[in-house]
């Protein structure tokens, strides 16, 4: 007979392959764990202290406060594209003034250039950009004169192009690179900017909701006679998408020991209900949100949710690393989400032209792909994610900080001034 001593040999092998199995597992784990936090622990880490910075922006745009009024004079016919040989000219006259004046006459944004880097900039990445010869902002014969209120709104622009980098781009978490320029959002074109796609001018929708606005303590607006007139009663879905688009609040900045935090007006789960709004429209508002968002930058919602847990920031989730990649899609979105509200809070001061539209009633007009505010009884078109994305992650015509050469080349294609650093 035998004697039950202890485990016999077939024993002995399986517990030792179970035992050299666990380590070797541990092992494996722990060095591909190793691996992602020396690829992107920091990055991740960093992301999560970008997006917790204060979002106070009051002292930091160069704000323009007493612009005079924009209009294009009557009588002013000149055509956006008046053709080849007019474009020739143009750059010929630049050549021209190039020799007369080495040093530029009357800039006030792209200073330390010289009138050849000018002349350079603004035949690619101005004209170029807007689709348009120089003949549509400037007098040829005199390239340092104020001769049009085209040159007056591409000298704003080219603020409003630093004061977007400078406060919602370079300091982006797990920022990519990538800057805007006249082209992120013009596409070749002047006007007409679409601030929407086909997919959500598609939704029309028979849904009409109730929008609740938020106060200057960021609190909703539930009583009805203290709302802007045009988000009184029920209002089409789409308005109340894009108006909440284009007024977003972050209510908690993102902070890794609070799972709570990294929420603004979009969020649904909200545990402060007053703050929320009432839910059913609420949740409707906030998808169609969604989908603009997703349809914008062409992508689905994982692209910034964990689609088993759509409220985490992953830290909640057992199993996940902390902040995965998704999270910190989200986090940017939050900080475009501040960006387009920046700007419908503030296009008005930079003083663009309006739009030749009489005015229809007090709230913003949804016509032609462009969401048209009112700023003193006129209309001015307002970019949304679209404009920029046109259904990409990153806009195709933002400008790569890693393909600009260095010294005069650099300057000449993206001058420092707009840089916003
Ligand atoms: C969208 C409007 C716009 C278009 C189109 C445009 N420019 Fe300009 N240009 C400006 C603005 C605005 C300034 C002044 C920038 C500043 O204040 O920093 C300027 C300044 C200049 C200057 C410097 C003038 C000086 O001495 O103060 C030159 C030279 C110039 N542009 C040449 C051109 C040429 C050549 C073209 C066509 C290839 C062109 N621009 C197209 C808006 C435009
Ligand atoms: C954030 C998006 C954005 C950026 C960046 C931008 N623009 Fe614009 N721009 C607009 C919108 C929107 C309009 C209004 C279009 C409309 O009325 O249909 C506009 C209008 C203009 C106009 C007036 C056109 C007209 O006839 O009414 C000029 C000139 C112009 N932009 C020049 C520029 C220049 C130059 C740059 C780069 C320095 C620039 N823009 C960058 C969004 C942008
Ligand atoms: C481009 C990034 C992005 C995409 C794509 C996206 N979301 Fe979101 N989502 C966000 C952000 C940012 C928030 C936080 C909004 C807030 O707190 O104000 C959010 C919030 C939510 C919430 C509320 C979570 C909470 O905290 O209460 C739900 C639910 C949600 N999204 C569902 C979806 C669905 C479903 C899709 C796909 C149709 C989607 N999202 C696509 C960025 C995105
Ligand atoms: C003025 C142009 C502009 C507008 C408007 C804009 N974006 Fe962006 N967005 C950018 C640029 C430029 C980048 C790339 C920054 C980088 O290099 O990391 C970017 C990056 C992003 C990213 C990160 C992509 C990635 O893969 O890392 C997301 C997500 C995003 N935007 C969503 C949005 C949403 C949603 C809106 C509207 C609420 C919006 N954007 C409005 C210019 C814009």
């Amino acid at each position: 007979m035998q004697e039950q001593q202890g485990p016999n040999d077939r024993q002995i092998a399986v517990f030792i392959s179970i035992a050299v199995g666990a380590i070797v597992a541990v092992i494996t784990t722990a060095t591909f764990y190793w691996i992602y936090e020396l690829a992107s622990g920091p990055e991740r880490r960093a992301a999560a202290i970008a997006a917790s910075a204060p979002y106070d922006l009051s002292n930091e745009v160069k704000r323009i406060v007493n612009a005079a009024p924009n209009q294009v004079p009557e009588g002013d016919n000149r055509e956006v594209w008046m053709g080849a040989e007019a474009w020739q000219a143009g750059v010929q006259a630049g050549q021209d003034y190039i020799a007369q004046y080495p040093q530029p006459q009357n800039v006030q944004i792209l200073s330390k250039m010289t009138t050849a880097q000018i002349w350079v900039y603004m035949q690619q990445y101005v004209s170029g950009a807007l689709g348009v010869g120089c003949q549509y902002c400037h007098n040829i014969n005199n390239f340092a004169a104020d001769a049009y209120p085209q040159k007056i709104s591409g000298r704003l622009m080219l603020l409003l192009v630093n004061d977007i980098n400078a406060n919602f781009i370079v300091n982006l978490p797990g920022w990519q690179n990538n800057y805007v320029q006249c082209a992120t959002c013009h596409y070749g074109q002047p006007v007409n900017l679409p601030a929407w796609g086909p997919e959500f001018e598609r939704l029309q929708q028979p849904i009409r909701v109730n929008v609740t606005p938020i106060d200057e303590n960021g609190r909703v607006i539930l009583n009805e006679a203290d709302k802007p007139a045009e988000l009184r009663g029920l209002v089409p879905l789409e308005e109340a998408i894009l108006y909440k688009v284009f007024n977003y609040k972050v209510w908690a900045p993102y902070d890794p020991a609070d799972p709570t935090s990294g929420r603004g007006t979009l969020a649904v789960t909200y545990e402060d209900d007053e703050r929320r709004g009432p839910a059913q429209d609420q949740v409707n508002i906030s998808q169609g949100a969604m989908n603009y968002m997703g349809w914008s930058i062409g992508q689905g919602c994982t692209y910034c949710h964990n689609s088993r847990n759509f409220y985490a920031y992953e830290e909640t989730v057992p199993g996940n690393l902390p902040l995965q990649e998704y999270a910190v899609k989200r986090l940017k979105t939050q900080r475009m989400l501040l960006l387009t509200t920046w700007m419908a809070e503030n296009w008005s001061r930079y003083n663009f032209i309006p739009k030749d539209i009489p005015v229809q009633g007090e709230g913003p007009l949804l016509v032609n792909q462009q969401y048209l505010k009112q700023y003193n009884g006129q209309y001015f078109a307002i970019p949304g994610c679209y404009t920029c994305h046109q259904g990409n992650a990153i806009p195709r015509a933002a400008i790569n900080g890693s393909a600009v050469p260095e010294g005069d080349a650099g300057v000449s294609i993206f001058p420092p001034a707009i840089r916003g650093q």
